[in-house]
């Protein structure tokens, strides 16, 4: 976490594919949001989290990024372009999952949808086809080609909207809230195909969530924002996770693991700050051992000096046994 630099020395900038600097915008019924604070930088893979309470001004990032804003103050550069002229020269390379996704499904069938980008691309008929079936099988849907979008589950319709993102082949992904309305499973299996994406193909992406169970699993790097749009926080999940006090004040209920580990130490016990379950259990266990231990020895330690300085030794066996 850092104070403010302006955004041409901005120390995470260089060779950035998104990066905001003090952009403002105003809806027409005056409401103003101010993304301010912190530049707010994406760096080639990188998986990236805006986090914030709602109504706080991510999707008004988000749009900035995909140039459907035109900042009145500030400035947004994506792939070394300003977005709100310039959104044709990189639409190519940026994917998008709005925060409605059924709203974009806009053709009857799967594969009507998942085809269209590429189809008014002018790409041929085997190319189209090519590019379908990869994204399909990215989001493991093959299955689901020949269906009515209309019958599809929420976490089926998600996944036909990010094949459909992902038609073209983007560098950066750009996904408002797409966990929204998901069951558990669905949405761990989400964040699991998104991270498969990321690990295997190096797509980048910017979600925006206001869920911080999901920050941890999915980020690299985690921008906090709070009412109004300032940007109070960036860091790793761990970094961030340490101010549970800053969350709080932002209207973001902490994780539980970050809390339980803050009040720890707050009564003397410092195990540092895990942010996932598997990290914590290893602190846990690693912990409750050496104390295992630590008693152990203590018991040991008494036990010497109740009997003297020397060592508890064998009995010689050339005493004779007592009677
Ligand atoms: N079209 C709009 N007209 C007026 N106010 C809007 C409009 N869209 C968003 N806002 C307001 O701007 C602020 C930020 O909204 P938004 O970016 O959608 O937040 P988030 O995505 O974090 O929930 C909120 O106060 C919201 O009410
Ligand atoms: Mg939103």
């Amino acid at each position: 976490m850092s104070t403010h630099i302006p955004h041409h020395e901005h120390p995470h900038a260089q060779g950035a594919i998104v990066h905001v600097s003090c952009v403002r915008h105003t809806y027409p019924d005056k409401t103003s949001v101010h993304l301010c604070g912190l530049d707010f930088v994406v760096q080639p893979g990188q998986r990236v989290v805006v986090l914030g309470p709602n109504g706080c001004g991510k999707s008004t990032l988000l749009y900035h990024i995909l140039g459907l804003l035109k900042p009145e103050e500030g400035e947004v550069r994506v792939f070394g372009v300003d977005p709100a002229r310039q959104f044709s020269k990189i639409r190519e390379r940026v994917g998008v999952l709005l925060q409605n996704a059924d709203e974009q499904i806009i053709a009857p069938t799967v594969w009507d949808d998942v085809s269209f980008s590429p189809r008014n691309y002018g790409y041929t008929e085997k190319e189209v086809e090519q590019k379908v079936n990869h994204a399909l099988a990215r989001m493991g849907i093959e299955h689901l080609r020949h269906k009515v979008c209309h019958y599809l589950s929420g976490g089926e319709k998600r996944k036909v909207a990010l094949a459909g993102a992902l038609a073209l082949d983007p560098e950066l992904l750009v996904l408002d809230e797409p966990f929204e309305g998901l069951d558990p499973a669905s949405r761990t299996e989400m964040v699991e195909l998104l991270n498969k994406l990321n690990r295997e193909s190096g797509v980048s992406f910017v979600i925006a969530t206001h869920d911080v169970q999901l920050v941890a699993p999915l980020a690299d790097f985690v921008y906090v924002l709070k009412f109004g749009g300032e940007i109070v926080a960036h860091g790793t999940p761990a970094e961030v996770f340490r101010d549970v006090e800053l969350l709080r004040a932002t209207n973001i209920e902490p994780p539980v693991l970050a809390e339980l580990f803050q009040r720890l130490e707050a009564k003397g016990y410092h195990l540092g700050r895990p942010v996932t379950p598997e990290e914590a259990v290893k602190t846990l266990v690693a912990w409750v051992e050496r104390e295992r231990d630590g008693a152990a020895s203590s018991v040991v330690t008494s036990l010497l000096s109740q009997h003297g300085s020397k060592p508890a030794a064998p009995a010689p066996a050339t005493e004779p046994p007592r009677s």
